[in-house]
């Protein structure tokens, strides 16, 4: 396997051994299945992770992105998640979102 250019992580609110924050509560586990599909459709080469909780659970759902260092809160769709995604492939953060 070819490293990847890009790992994004998407909260999934763990901690310990339940998912108890509120990231999940804000559908986060949705996001996954959309950037897995855009980012074979943009040909992106990237690897999606679900993380536990990233301790900042107001702003979110929380998804971060390296290396950039990205974090973004709030990502709450997928017209979100277009945009992290545009932004990336400018070489941008998306500004919006970014804590
Ligand atoms: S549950 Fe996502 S930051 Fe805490």
């Amino acid at each position: 396997m070819q490293k990847p250019d890009y790992h994004i992580l998407v909260c999934a609110s763990f901690r310990g051994t339940e998912a108890k924050g509120k990231c999940i509560k804000k559908d986060s586990m949705q996001l996954i299945n959309y950037l897995e599909e855009e980012l074979v459709d943009r040909g992106l080469n990237a690897v999606v992770s679900s993380t536990g909780c990233l301790k900042l659970c107001e702003e979110g759902p929380i998804v971060v992105v390296y290396p950039q260092g990205y974090w973004y809160g709030n990502v709450t769709g997928q017209d979100v998640v277009d945009e992290i995604l545009d932004a990336l492939e400018e070489g941008k953060p998306a500004e919006a979102y970014l804590l």
